[in-house]
């Protein structure tokens, strides 16, 4: 099969190259799914320059030990003996190692079916943003309705789904953004759009929650745009930090219980009961996978290249072809 693979730590055009590879070998607690589309996000692109440093701790000291690509949408081929609750041409979402490939294993705890209406573009750039999204804005901005929600970084992979559902959760949402990108953040469902170039966030009233995705901005900036007594959800931002990356946000966390604000920091965790809520909110109309470009698996270089200069809209997209269902799932 083809897939992408990565021959060390650095620029993607250096170090990803597309091969034929082993259609892997099917454990009895994971699902052989074929790969229809494949997220691009900003963990991939993490993971392929190899920064900050210390996550190659985590995935490998010289490369990594996994091929590229975490977000898929699919159609199940095969099963595993020990997996329920899923069958042969079962089409799911979720997240997954080695995704930009034809085949991929995928852990039946770390998927849910596709939402039926919703294209598999769409659903392959759902899980690893949308979720992130989910628990920043349910689980740690506490978002309730008629809240003031500022979303900083609103048009980027994790952004756009914020704004999303902050507004599904009946809250007033202020979205930030460079000034090309405001209208697609307004298309979003944003009450008040604001770019960032030439304007401070606190020049735009205080809110209950900020949602900080993009920019890295001090504490005490981000303090002034706040209600006293208001909660910081750090997610990221890319300050280019080569060693550990999360020191804002550790900082934040750890000044939380003297402060009269809550500072939240957190990693977001995979889990099919989650992918689940993403997809009824995608059934019921409440939020979309804000698509930008689809582009084949020979180019994802140019994907991650176009979210490292900061031109996507929301998400990229890798269309995998070659994996059509029911293909037999032969090793080759
Ligand atoms: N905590 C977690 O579990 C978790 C999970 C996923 C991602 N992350 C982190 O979250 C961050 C965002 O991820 P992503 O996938 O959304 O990345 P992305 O798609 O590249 O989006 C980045 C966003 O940051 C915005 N931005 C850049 N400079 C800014 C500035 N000075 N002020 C305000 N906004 C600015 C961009 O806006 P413009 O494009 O309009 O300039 C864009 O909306 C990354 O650092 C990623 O590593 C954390």
């Amino acid at each position: 099969m083809c897939a992408v693979v990565q021959t060390g730590y650095g620029r993607p055009r250096d170090v990803l190259h597309e091969q034929r590879v082993a259609i892997p070998t099917l454990p009895p607690d994971r699902l052989l799914v074929a790969v229809h589309a494949a997220g691009v996000d900003r963990g991939v692109w993490h993971i392929t320059v190899g920064e900050p440093r210390a996550a190659r701790l985590a995935f490998g000291l010289r490369r990594p030990r996994t091929r590229p690509g975490f977000d898929f949408s699919g159609t199940i081929v095969a099963t595993g003996s020990k997996v329920d609750g899923f069958s042969l041409g079962d089409e799911v979402f979720g997240t997954t190692r080695g995704s930009f490939g034809a085949y991929a294993l995928v852990d039946p705890r770390k998927c849910a079916p596709k939402p039926p209406a919703q294209p598999f573009a769409a659903a392959g750039a759902l899980a690893v943003s949308g979720l992130t999204a989910l628990h920043a804005v349910r689980n740690h901005g506490r978002v309730r309705a008629g809240q003031r929600v500022l979303v900083v970084g609103a048009s980027g992979g994790v952004g756009s789904f914020a704004v999303q559902i902050a507004k599904h959760f009946g809250a007033t949402v202020t979205a930030i953004a460079s000034a090309a990108k405001l209208e697609f953040v307004r298309s979003l469902g944003a009450d008040v759009v604001v770019e960032y170039e030439s304007s401070s966030i606190a020049d735009h009233g205080r809110h209950d929650v900020i949602i900080d995705i993009g920019g890295c901005r001090r504490r005490s900036e981000l303090r002034r745009a706040l209600v006293p007594g208001g909660t910081i959800v750090f997610v990221g931002g890319e300050r280019g930090e080569r060693w550990l990356g999360v020191r804002r946000q550790i900082g934040a966390a750890l000044c939380s219980p003297f402060s009269r604000n809550r500072y939240v920091m957190f990693v977001s965790s995979e889990n099919a009961t989650d992918m689940r809520v993403l997809a009824d909110l995608v059934t019921a109309g409440e939020i979309r996978t804000a698509v930008d470009r689809v582009h084949p698996l020979a180019n994802v270089v140019d994907a991650l290249e176009r979210l490292e200069r900061g031109e996507v809209r929301g998400k990229d997209v890798i269309e995998v072809t070659g994996s059509t269902p029911g293909e037999p799932a032969a090793h080759d």
